[in-house]
């Protein structure tokens, strides 16, 4: 049998994260902190985020980002009159969660979107920065815990699929609206995966093809790029993301769904902040048994109300 010529995908070492966001659902707290420093337990989102990619193989970040959003910048910058302090004091352990924030000089680049012109239009942003290559979106406001972190999951799919890919959930039916609602289609033997036929931004309920939403990971080929530049405005009167793919599709190009393992919280809404908080401090061994303790009080005593 003639044998396939190994050709391999190319390596996805650049993420694009959109940080330019207003974050006006967690008003008056975003007033003066970026949403993406708000704390899950005791790590800024943003945290999470980087370190979903570092476990990817991503090595080049670049951040989109706004007025007001510098506190990010110091966030991932070192902080020698702290480490010496705890240094001094001794304090191993603090030194070693300060370490998380660790970033080598030059690994993350920051463009500035400085009109707020949507989602498509902040990945746009970076264009000059991602080049020639396929790169990876992550929005750090959907969280997702997962034995294998999400974005690994979806590179060691895309190294057999190539093309273009997104991360993708079922919702109810009345929450397509918030949502890039896909039209797609399994493929036998492909597992986890669907092909998509469309893309559509936020629909109203009755005219989504399906209830497949997008989930923030992706990872894009650089045409895509080239049609977010054309594209004009979609939904919201803002350029969309979705309709730059839902284009490449038209032309011709794979964009598949990648039905990703784990759970994802919405942290874009204060609803799934707070259940975010609740599931990764039960999941750590220093908090969970005194908040699962207290969990179980506010039910009795619930309970006992009724
Ligand atoms: C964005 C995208 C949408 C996607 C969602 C996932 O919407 O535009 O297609 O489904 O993220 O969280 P946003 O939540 O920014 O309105």
């Amino acid at each position: 049998m003639p044998k396939r010529p190994l050709i391999r995908a190319p390596r996805v070492t650049k993420a694009v994260f959109p940080v330019a966001g207003l974050g006006t659902r967690f008003l008056p707290a975003t007033k003066s902190i970026p949403k993406e420093i708000l704390t899950l337990v005791d790590r800024p989102l943003i945290q999470y985020a980087i370190d979903e990619a570092r476990a990817a193989g991503i090595t080049d970040f670049i951040f989109v980002t706004a007025r007001g959003k510098s506190a990010l910048e110091d966030y991932f910058d070192r902080a020698p009159e702290l480490e010496s302090a705890l240094r001094r004091a001794g304090k191993r352990d603090l030194l070693r969660a300060l370490a998380q924030t660790d970033m080598p000089s030059g690994a993350i680049a920051y463009v500035r979107q400085n009109r707020p012109l949507g989602l498509g239009h902040a990945v746009w942003c970076a264009r000059h920065l991602v080049g020639d290559e396929p790169f990876a979106v992550i929005l750090p406001d959907d969280v997702i815990a997962a034995e294998t972190p999400c974005l690994r999951q979806m590179v060691e799919a895309h190294a057999e699929t190539r093309g273009n890919m997104v991360a993708t959930m079922e919702v109810a039916p009345a929450q397509v609206s918030s949502y890039g609602i896909l039209d797609a289609a399994p493929v036998q033997g492909k597992g986890r995966l669907v092909q998509a036929r469309g893309m559509v931004e936020k629909p109203r309920p009755e005219a989504a093809p399906s209830t497949l939403a997008v989930i923030g990971r992706y990872i894009l080929e650089p045409e895509v790029m080239g049609l977010l530049g054309r594209i004009g405005r979609g939904a919201g009167r803002e350029v969309q993301l979705t309709d730059a793919i839902a284009r490449r599709i038209a032309e011709g190009g794979a964009v598949w769904g990648y039905r990703f393992e784990g759970e994802r919280f919405d942290c874009g809404s204060k609803a799934g902040f707070l259940r975010a908080t609740v599931a990764f401090a039960l999941a750590r061994a220093d908090l969970r048994d005194d908040l699962a303790a207290y969990l179980q009080t506010l039910t009795r005593t619930r309970l006992a109300a009724e």
